[in-house]
């Protein structure tokens, strides 16, 4: 069995879309594989109400709490590697996961560490890709699943989805209509990842 930890900052859409899909899919079954834990830095992070209901293992990690982001990167590898299996390391996957990790813990993860980003990279690398997407007259938008390297949100591409920019559009609009296809991408991306590794 392979454990998937899934890390979130916010509301969850993307970790309850795999969730969704793990049960549906029967992912236990199929891929020898399943969400044991949900973490957070956030402590009001809204997507731990979903995942304590369906009976998922949800741990808090507040940031402010640690002195520096390295202290804060141990412990968090620390958790998560209680969730390794005798057969595999866990899974680790960010779902609106808002902290940038430590070249050591993305060496410790790699290959196993996957992000996805709203936006069609190597376009709009970092934060407000919607705004910025529509500042730059794009007539198309998207998201990328990736797996996470020490360069932020440049990781080897595992799939993308592409939506129209619409005309009158504006951030929220062109964010709510890429988070749709979010949904369908990070876990059929999750899904093939399992069965590759
Ligand atoms: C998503 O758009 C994701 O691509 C980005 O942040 C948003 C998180 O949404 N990194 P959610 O927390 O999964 O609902």
């Amino acid at each position: 069995m392979q454990n998937i930890v899934i890390l979130i900052s916010g509301q969850g859409s993307n970790m309850a879309a795999i969730v969704h899909s793990a049960a549906r899919e029967q992912w236990a079954t199929r891929l020898g594989a399943r969400v044991a834990a949900v973490i957070s830095n956030r402590p009001d992070a809204q997507g731990l109400v979903f995942a304590r209901e369906q009976g998922i293992a949800t741990e808090v990690l507040d940031h402010k709490t640690f002195a520096t982001r390295e202290d804060f990167d141990a412990a968090l590898a620390a958790l998560i590697a209680r969730f390794d299996t005798p057969e595999r390391p866990a899974l680790v996957v960010l779902a609106g996961f808002m902290r940038i990790l430590t070249p050591g813990f993305v060496a410790r993860h790699a290959g196993r560490l996957v992000n996805i980003h709203p936006s069609l990279l190597p376009a709009f690398t970092g934060l407000n890709t919607h705004q910025r997407a529509l500042d730059a007259g794009c007539k198309v938008a998207g998201a990328t699943v990736h797996l996470v390297t020490e360069e932020l949100d440049h990781g080897t591409i595992l799939a993308q989805a592409v939506v129209p920019v619409l005309p009158g559009d504006t951030a929220a609009l062109l964010a709510a209509r890429v988070l749709s296809q979010e949904h369908l991408l990070y876990p059929r991306a999750v899904a093939q990842l399992l069965s590759n590794l």
